[in-house]
């Protein structure tokens, strides 16, 4: 039997790129979806005919009956998070058992992990990320730190027991003397979280076997990424990133398939940009012409509700996202966020001291240097909401999507011209590169 086929849906920007939707369409023909970094600092928004989802922590496949969701080892799980998410689904009627797993090598969010980032968020002379306040962070601190407390030790009861003591000595010290934060009783932390383990139990499983296995049998995988190339911790814009490899490299280590077993990487761009929270941001719109982009694009957190930074399109951070990710495919969302201009400008290139450079700066302060230069690119002026195929795209459009190829040397796969699930446009080539044949554009459906 042939292996099943794989993608990495990876952001290529700073984040909320439209990445749950793009999962939720490719789910018309992928069989299982795995998380492979971040936690419930993501917020993914799923629309489908009218009715709004929103995921966190659980993969896009739970929207579609029959395909599996799994949570990868390299999430960090907050299990009160988790259990709410799962609760506020079944309300809505989506069929959970059966469906979704946990890795038993997934690491716990602790009550301490929020107070420690907390405190550091506030502290003087630290610099201010501007975080989801969600203990991102400090679980993957303890992570690396080896100190964690992984999914599978949350369900040894004497193990647990243990371990909250220990670290809440630990970290009420810690706390205390840096951020003069108030203890955490373990007592109560204990109770709540063996609790908790106790109706996670079903979900947990060795998901590294269970993906490879699926793999084997011919079933096809997305790894669904979270948060996006210029927030990964190591090629993103360090120190204002996230904690986890949110880059296509963390589906490997973050679901314990071999990069080998990767066949596509495919990023998600908006057509211009945003970002929430701290740090660089090259593009950035700082005028009415930001507000405007903001204001068109619904651009507020989908969790946290913060309004995001908005700007154009930043080609140079797209093609290092290119070069981070391997991406061979694009997919452009909100395109339809551009449909009242007449004139887009694009950032082509940059400038440090008077000099143009390939190069993204490795530091933050690096990119205060940066001097974007622009195009001007033809708007189109026409409402594309409805439009379900290539050809039907206004002219300009269609030249705005090859200029990104040709600047890139990405090919653009999908576009997306509104939040629902059906607002999608699929190239042919796309469709039949990546062997996906019973996907269909939903205008072909009718
Ligand atoms: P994610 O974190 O990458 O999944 O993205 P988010 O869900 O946080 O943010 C994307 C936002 O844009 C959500 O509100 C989506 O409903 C919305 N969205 C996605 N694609 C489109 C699109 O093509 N057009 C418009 N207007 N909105 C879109
Ligand atoms: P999705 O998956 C956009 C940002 C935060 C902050 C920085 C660090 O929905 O695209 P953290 O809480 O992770 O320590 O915060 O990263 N951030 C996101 N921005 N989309 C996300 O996820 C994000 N997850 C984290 O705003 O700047
Ligand atoms: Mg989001």
């Amino acid at each position: 039997m042939n292996r099943g086929r794989t993608a990495v849906i990876v952001g290529a920007q700073w984040g909320d790129e439209g990445k749950g939707k793009i999962v939720d369409v490719l789910t018309q023909t992928f069989s299982v979806v795995a998380r492979y970094a971040g936690g419930h600092n993501a917020g993914h928004t799923v629309i489908i005919n009218g009715k709004k989802f929103i995921l966190q922590l659980v993969p896009g496949g739970i929207l579609r009956p029959g395909c599996i969701s799994v949570i990868g080892n390299g999430v960090v799980l907050d299990p009160l998070a988790f259990l709410k998410e799962v609760a506020s689904l079944r309300d809505a009627g989506v069929q959970i058992d059966g469906n979704l797993f946990i890795s038993n090598r997934a690491q716990v969010i602790l009550p301490y992990h929020r107070m420690m980032e907390l405190g550091a968020e506030n502290a003087p002379g630290r610099v201010k990320i501007g975080t989801t306040s969600r203990g991102i962070g400090p679980a993957y601190e303890d992570k690396m730190g080896r100190r964690g407390l992984r999914v599978a030790d949350l369900l040894d009861t004497a193990l647990l027991r243990t371990h909250i003591e220990n670290a809440c000595r630990e970290k009420n010290m810690i706390g205390h003397a840096l951020f003069n934060s108030d203890p955490l009783d373990a007592d109560k932390m204990f109770k709540e979280y063996s609790d908790a383990a106790q109706k996670i139990a079903p979900f947990v499983c060795d998901t590294a076997l269970l993906l490879n296995q699926a793999i084997a049998e011919g079933k096809s995988v997305v790894f669904e990424g979270a948060q996006g190339t210029m927030l990964d911790i190591d090629h993103g814009t360090y120190p204002f990133v996230t904690s986890s490899s949110a880059t296509s490299g963390g589906a490997v280590t973050g679901t314990g398939v071999p990069p080998t077993s990767i066949d596509t990487v495919i990023g998600i761009t908006k057509a211009y940009c945003t970002r929430v929270g701290g740090g660089p941001f090259p593009s950035e719109l700082l005028d009415e012409q930001g507000e405007d982009l903001r204001k068109r694009g619904n651009e507020f957190g989908a969790v946290t509700g913060r309004p995001r930074r908005t700007g154009w399109l930043d080609l140079p951070l797209l093609r290092y996202a290119g070069m981070i990710n391997g991406i061979s495919w694009l997919v452009v969302t909100k395109l339809d966020v551009l449909d009242h201009l007449t004139e887009i400008p694009v950032c082509v290139g940059y400038k440090i001291d008077g000099k143009a450079t390939a190069e993204v700066p490795a530091q933050a302060c690096g990119y205060e240097k940066i001097e974007c230069l622009y195009r001007k690119m033809p708007g189109w002026a026409t409402p594309t909401q409805d439009v379900r195929t290539l050809e039907g795209l206004p002219k300009p459009a269609r030249e705005y999507l090859t200029f990104i190829e040709k600047e890139t040397g990405a090919r653009v796969g999908m576009i997306s011209t509104g939040p629902d699930r059906e607002q999608t446009i699929l190239v042919p080539e796309f469709v039949s590169q990546l062997g996906l044949k019973e996907i269909k554009s939903p205008a072909a459906r009718a």
